[in-house]
């Protein structure tokens, strides 16, 4: 391994990074982080820090999980790689479809088709849900529509039906077809309505006024988050999923629950769609489902898309990655369920996520740079800054820079997106990684 100079001098002269410019690459190194045990991180210089990321909303089981790595470590020994393509398959994969059957039934969802990561899913599940519709007999069932916030990675149909202008603009013209209506944020909406059981069904009825504008016969889908994650953590009120199944159902379009992030714990259910009461027609998920350890991925699909697939010879799935099904990725996943379920993460990742949310609400007592505070719902916590309380205006970069390099020197890794702080630590870690995180957040505020 070269030396810390080497790397520091490296970093950016031959690594183009995701999500910033190669000039604020070199502007503003990044910390590089070389070490990690449980939930927390150690840099190049030897500082260590409680990981407020959870590595990038996936190490839910933190850094040490010994059962996963020998799962990884004994897949390598006997089979590191076989396609899963038309002809072939592998026993890893076979076993981990079974399991994430049992694990996603109350669901609705019975089978599994495998990614590569998050984006990977999106695709496919946008791809079949177009496919759904022309083996039905719906061929001109081809838009999708989404919320206005939502990430669903950088693929070119993910991008497309991405509510975030700073993933799109680069890169369009995007996927005609896709459309876009308000997220129920009840900090910031067209319809100035702060209370979020009186904001969901207007939302819900823009969904239904936009189906109705582009006709329902032309809308294969609609995709949401169950929690709106990297869009600032936007929790939608309880009544909003509910809803949008129900006005999806009326209209035969497909719900798309984008799980990557929501899935295998994280807010304190074992899925999102558990979490609001609902069944989608596909659910997205990656990141948590190795947790990090392997880019891995898997959408699954309940009766409708059971239905129009199986038992239909020209129901040929044109589609699919080199690493669908990866036997080492699929090890890892199966060694990640057993570990998730043993420790039920759920009860931890709720109770800590109370106690972050709390104390973010106590911050925003203090500091009037806290415009807003948003999670309550398992381990994803958003602080949202503003320069000014009443006008809402979202502060610089400069501002979360301060607060992330001072949280930083005082023992945690936050993660800043424009005016978002967005926290989605382990989901093992204790109320004292808790307070570490809360009093490392009050050090970033207080420096301002
Ligand atoms: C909800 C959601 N969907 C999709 C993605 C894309 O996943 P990946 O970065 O693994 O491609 C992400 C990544 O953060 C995500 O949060």
């Amino acid at each position: 391994m070269k030396d810390s100079n080497f790397l520091k001098e490296n970093n950016a002269r031959f690594l183009w990074h995701p999500m910033t410019s190669p000039q604020d690459s070199h502007d503003t190194p990044p910390r590089i982080i070389t070490g990690s045990e449980g939930v927390r991180i150690t840099d190049i210089d030897g500082h260590s820090v409680v990981d407020a990321v959870g590595g990038l909303w996936n190490v839910n089981l933190g850094y040490s999980c010994q059962p996963v790595k020998d799962a990884i470590a004994r897949q390598l020994d006997t089979l590191p790689y076989y396609s899963t393509f038309r002809g072939s398959s592998n026993d890893a994969a076979i076993e981990l479809s079974y399991e994430l059957g049992e694990f996603f039934a109350p669901d609705g969802m019975s089978r599994a088709f495998f990614t590569s990561g998050g984006s990977d899913s999106v695709e496919t599940a946008l791809r079949l849900a177009r496919q759904y519709h022309k083996l039905r007999g719906e061929p001109g069932r081809v838009k999708f529509l989404s919320l206005k916030k939502g990430y669903h990675g950088t693929h070119m149909g993910g991008a497309s039906v991405n509510g975030n202008a700073n993933f799109r603009t680069a890169y369009e013209p995007l996927l005609p077809g896709c459309h876009h209506i308000p997220a129920p944020y009840p900090y910031r909406n067209p319809f100035d309505e702060t209370d979020p059981a009186k904001l969901a069904p207007l939302c819900a009825a823009a969904l239904e006024d936009e189906i109705g504008f582009q006709g329902a016969g032309t809308i294969a889908a609609f995709i949401m988050e169950p929690i709106l994650g990297a869009g600032g953590v936007i929790v939608p009120h309880g009544s909003f999923m509910p809803m949008v199944r129900d006005i999806c159902d009326r209209h035969g379009i497909l719900l798309i629950n984008d799980e990557v992030i929501t899935a295998y714990g994280r807010t304190g259910a074992w899925s999102g769609a558990r979490l609001w009461g609902i069944q989608p027609d596909m659910m997205c998920t990656a990141k948590a489902i190795t947790n990090g350890y392997f880019p891995f991925g898997a959408v699954m699909l309940g009766a409708k898309m059971v239905e129009a697939f199986e038992n239909n010879a020209s129901a040929k799935i044109g589609h699919g990655y080199t690493y669908s099904g990866h036997p080492v990725g699929a090890a890892a996943a199966l060694a990640c369920l057993e570990e998730t379920k043993r420790l039920n993460v759920i009860e931890n990742a709720a109770a800590r996520g109370t106690q972050m949310y709390e104390g973010c609400l106590a911050l925003k007592e203090k500091y009037d740079v806290i415009g807003d505070v948003r999670g309550g719902r398992g381990l994803m916590t958003g602080i949202e800054m503003v320069s000014d309380r009443t006008t809402k205006a979202p502060t610089g970069p400069e501002i979360g820079t301060v607060v992330q390099d001072k949280a930083y020197e005082a023992g945690a890794m936050i993660r800043v997106s424009g005016p978002n702080i967005l926290m989605s630590p382990p989901l093992i870690l204790t109320d004292a990684d808790v307070d570490t995180i809360l009093s490392a957040l009050d050090a970033g505020f207080a420096a301002l």
